[in-house]
Parts: structure tokens; C-alpha cells; sequence
């Protein structure tokens, strides 16, 4: 079994490099975390918001596999900011996914319209205080809401998980995140599959005897972000995890540069509520 390459937090937790993103993954699909589990995957990204925590715990539960082998992240919902609503959406979570902590929790957007992710950070500390939480951070964060939080709390996010792909490559963040030790996690990383047919992408996988999306999700590795395609395709599943037997050039690093056309595929940031 491919055994993952991690990367160290800035609070000396772990995190796989490579996990399963579980958003539109239905909640009674148990079988799909499952057969992620089974191919390797230890590392499970799913949020409140995607309403299927409880099927996740409950594949999680039926695996045998160890909780402290396990790395496990949910989100606060937008309608759950505030410090009050974050503690109880807090344990609304964990009680369906049938856990005690999770290794990541995540502010699952900033929405500066509400204005509350201030008091939900504070919620956030305290949780991780009580070592509910391994390790803290954020999501869909642009610069301004990533310095406002800093100058307000002394915990600095672990991670902030954003849109982040060939066509949307996010150069300027991924580098306020190097100089504040944020890791960057990689949302979309496929882009849902629109870069796939790029040329630029199609020549590597030939030349490479791998797939596009392999092509791509190295490409994420060598930039040293953590991703977590997403599938409920088990061929795909395999596929995805199997990135760790070949490398890119630097040269072939660089031709992927020019993919990048700003392309958001989700919301943005600063207007999403
Ligand atoms: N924080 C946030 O705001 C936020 C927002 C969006 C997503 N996320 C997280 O990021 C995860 C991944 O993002 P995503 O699901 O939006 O997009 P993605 O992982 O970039 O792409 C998923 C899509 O690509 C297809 N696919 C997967 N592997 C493939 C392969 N090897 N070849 C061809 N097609 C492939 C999947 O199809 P099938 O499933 O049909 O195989 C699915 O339609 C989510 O599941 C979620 O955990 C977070």
C-alpha cells in the first residue's frame, strides 16, 4: 500500500500531503470513504455543510483502522459564526461524525458581509485549547481576512484551504502563506476536471505514462500543497493516490505556469455569504 509523504503544521501536527475530499458525496455513501480507505487514503476532508459527517464516521468506524492513523477535518458552517454557534456547531459535528477530536477544523468561509469570523476564531482557540482540535485554520481566506486574524490572535491558522489548480494558481497567497507558516491545502484540485484536456497537461501524461490528473496532482506535490481530489469513482480513487512514482522537471514545472487564467471555479471570497 502506497504508504503518504506528510508535511509538519506549524504546530508540529502531521498532515498527510494527500487526503479525500468528500463534497457532493451523498450521506448514505458509505462506500466511497471505504474504498478510500482501502486504497490508501488516511486523510478525509468533509465539512458540515456537505451533510454527510454521520457517513463518514460511520465508514471511518467500520474500517478498523486506528483513530491516531486517521487525520480528519470538518468545517464551520457561514450561518454558524459567532462564538456561542461555533462551540455547538462544534459538537454538533463531532457527535455525527462519532468522534472525541478531529485532527483540523477549519472557518469554512470568512464572509466579511456577517463579520463574525473574529469571535468564531476565538471559539476555534478555545476548542484547541481543550485539545478538541489538533490543529486550527481557516478556509477561502484572501489576505486581508488572514491579516485581520493575525493582529487580533496569537494562533496563527495551520492551514488555509483554497481553490487552487492550473488555472487558478493562486501564486500570491501560496506566498503570504509561506511568510506567515501557513500551509497551503488545495481545493478543486482538479479544477472538477476542466484543465484535464489542457494540452500542456495531456503531453506530460503521455510522456509521463500517467494519467492528466496524476500529471496535475503531482504538479500540486512538487509546489509542496497538500491536496484532496476528490472522486466516488474507484478507478479514479486508485488513480489519485497513485502519485508517487514518478516526478516533473523543473522545466515541466514550468510549463504548466502558463496554465494559470485566473479561472475561479467556486465563489469568491470576499462576496460569498
Ligand atoms: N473549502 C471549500 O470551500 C471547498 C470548496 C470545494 C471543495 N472543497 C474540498 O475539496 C475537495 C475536492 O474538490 P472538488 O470535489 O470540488 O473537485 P476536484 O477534486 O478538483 O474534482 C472532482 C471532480 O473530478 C472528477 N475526477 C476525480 N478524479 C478524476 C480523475 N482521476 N480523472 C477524471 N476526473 C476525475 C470527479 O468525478 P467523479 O466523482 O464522478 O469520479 C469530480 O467530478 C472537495 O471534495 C472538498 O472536500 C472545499
Amino acid at each position: 500500500m502506497t504508504s503518504l509523504p506528510a508535511l509538519t503544521l506549524n504546530n508540529g501536527v502531521s498532515i498527510p500531503q494527500l487526503g479525500f475530499g468528500v463534497y457532493q458525496v451523498p450521506e448514505e455513501d458509505t462506500t466511497t470513504v471505504t474504498a478510500a480507505l482501502r486504497a490508501g487514503y488516511r486523510s478525509i476532508d468533509t465539512a458540515a455543510a456537505y451533510g454527510n459527517e454521520a457517513g463518514v464516521g460511520k465508514a471511518i468506524a467500520g474500517s478498523g483502522i486506528a483513530r491516531e492513523e486517521l487525520f480528519v477535518t470538518t468545517k464551520v458552517w457561514n450561518t454558524d459564526q459567532g462564538y456561542d454557534a461555533t462551540l455547538r456547531a462544534f459538537d454538533e459535528s463531532l457527535a455525527r461524525l462519532g468522534l472525541d477530536h478531529v485532527d483540523l477544523y477549519l472557518i469554512h468561509w470568512p464572509v466579511p458581509a456577517q463579520d463574525r469570523y473574529l469571535d468564531t476564531w476565538r471559539a476555534i482557540e478555545r476548542l484547541t485549547a481543550d485539545g478538541r482540535i489538533r490543529a486550527a485554520g481557516v478556509s477561502n481566506f484572501q489576505p486581508a481576512h488572514l491579516r485581520r486574524l493575525l493582529d487580533h490572535s496569537s494562533l496563527v491558522p495551520a492551514v488555509n484551504q483554497i481553490e487552487l489548480h492550473p488555472a487558478f494558481q493562486q501564486t500570491e497567497l501560496r506566498e503570504l502563506h509561506a511568510e506567515l507558516g501557513i500551509a497551503t491545502e488545495a481545493w478543486s484540485p482538479l479544477a472538477r476536471g476542466v484543465v484535464l484536456d489542457d494540452e500542456a497537461i495531456t503531453t506530460l501524461a503521455e510522456r509521463h505514462g500517467k494519467s492528466p490528473s496524476q500529471i496535475v496532482l503531482r504538479w500540486h506535490l512538487q509546489l509542496g500543497n497538500i491536496v484532496i481530489p476528490k472522486s466516488v469513482t474507484p478507478s479514479r480513487i486508485a488513480e489519485n493516490i497513485d502519485v508517487f512514482d514518478f516526478a516533473l522537471t523543473d522545466e515541466e514545472m514550468a510549463s504548466l505556469a502558463s496554465l494559470d487564467r485566473g479561472l475561479r471555479t467556486g465563489p469568491d471570497p470576499d462576496t460569498f455569504n
